[in-house]
């Protein structure tokens, strides 16, 4: 079983190296896209694994907590600029979707990057239990989503996935 930190840190990975969002767009990919990462990786990261690290008594909490709704922000901004792409690409305006895509990819790698450095190394002082159970807690939202769709987007196979979440 991986920690929440590392199968976020893996999906990172698989989200940077996407098709869809490096370059050759594909509208219903980018939809398929949108729903996982609203539904499931912000979702998890926001009802999740952030409160786990909010409670947690750092010397420096206030100024940790501030990050926290930084990242929040740019959840909110990449998920408006995501839809923004949609529409753009429904409405045949090809040059903004040139324009903007390369900017989402941006936004959203160095955001990644961002809770990979300010974030998730805090994991580490979190109990081991809270550990196990929040990655019992993520395989609900990902059931929610959609347990197979969620592989396809990341490319976990069945091996993968029972090994990073300890599921059977
Ligand atoms: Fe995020
Ligand atoms: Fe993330």
């Amino acid at each position: 079983m991986a920690s929440l930190v590392e199968i976020l840190t893996v999906e990172h990975l698989s989200i940077s190296r996407m098709d869809v969002i490096r370059g050759s767009f594909d509208h219903d990919s980018f939809v398929a896209f949108r729903s996982y990462l609203k539904e499931c990786h912000i979702e998890i990261e926001e009802k999740i694994c952030f409160p786990i690290l909010e409670t947690f008594p750092f010397p420096d909490r206030k100024v940790f907590s501030s990050n926290v709704e930084r990242i929040k922000a740019d959840h909110k901004l990449i998920d408006t600029l995501a839809v923004n792409i949609i529409r753009w690409s429904e409405d045949e305006k090809t040059e903004m979707l040139e324009t903007r895509l390369p900017l989402f990819y941006k936004l959203l790698t160095e955001h990644n990057t961002k809770e990979e450095n300010d974030l998730f190394p805090r994991w580490d002082s979190i109990d081991s239990q809270v550990l196990k159970s929040s990655s019992k807690d993520a395989i609900s939202i990902i059931d929610s989503f959609g347990r197979k769709e969620y592989m396809r987007i990341i490319g976990f196979n069945d091996s993968s996935l029972s090994y990073f979440f300890g599921t059977k």
